[in-house]
């Protein structure tokens, strides 16, 4: 049976994620801050090395970009060194990861929507510190799919829609609500 380790279970996507994967057919290995700091590398490796996933998911980070620019050191320990962590116990178990990063790696002011050949040129330090982890995964293991989305919302995660009904509920007997719009998200899909 496949294994798959969802580093980061208990956030927006983490949880999403264990609702769409069979049971009878995967093994899901879920874990967490609580239970393994992905920021510790003996612990990270160790625990890769007696579990031996076929395919990790990189579901942790420090996703709160104003949180990120207060304390910079921290976001790159999780979003960077941790995607090293988890790309150190992929290359060594020959497992794929999956690294989940973010339109943030680009500064925003093409004209065009974006692809995986266009330069990087992050404007935050969330950006800085996921592009760095994307660098990380490409540097140990070529078995790597990464992600770069953006406006991710679900079940009860800090997201966009949910944000936009907390604040309508409060302001509902006003008949206008106003959403700044400072990001314009192009989705896309793609097929090889
Ligand atoms: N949501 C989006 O729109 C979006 C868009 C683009 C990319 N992404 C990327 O997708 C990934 C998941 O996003 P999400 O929205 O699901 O984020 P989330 O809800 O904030 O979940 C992140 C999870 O990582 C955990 N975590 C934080 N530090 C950790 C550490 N040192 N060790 C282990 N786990 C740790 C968090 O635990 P605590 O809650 O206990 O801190 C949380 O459970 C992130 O890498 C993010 O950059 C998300």
């Amino acid at each position: 049976m496949l294994k798959v380790w969802i580093a980061g279970a208990n956030g927006q996507i983490g949880r999403a994620l264990n609702d769409v994967l069979d049971p009878m057919q995967i093994e899901t290995l879920n874990t967490d801050l609580d239970e393994l700091d992905i920021t510790d590398t003996d612990e990270v490796i160790n625990f890769g090395s007696i579990n031996r996933p076929d395919v990790i998911i990189n579901c942790t980070g420090i996703t709160d970009t104003d949180e990120c620019e207060k304390n910079p050191e921290h976001a790159y320990r999780v979003n960077a060194l941790g995607a090293r962590n988890l790309s150190i116990v992929a290359r060594k178990c020959g497992a794929k990861i999956v690294q989940l990063s973010t339109d943030d790696v680009f500064d925003g002011k093409s004209k065009k929507p974006y692809t995986e050949f266009d330069d990087t040129n992050p404007l935050t330090v969330y950006g800085r510190s996921k592009r760095a982890g994307e660098n990380y995964v490409k540097e140990f293991t070529h078995k790597h799919f990464i992600i770069r989305s953006n406006w991710v919302y679900g079940k009860g995660g800090h997201n966009f829609v949910n944000r936009v009904l907390e604040t309508a509920e409060k302001v509902r007997h006003f008949p206008l609500l106003l959403i700044s719009l400072d990001h314009r998200p192009v989705p896309r899909i793609w097929q090889e």
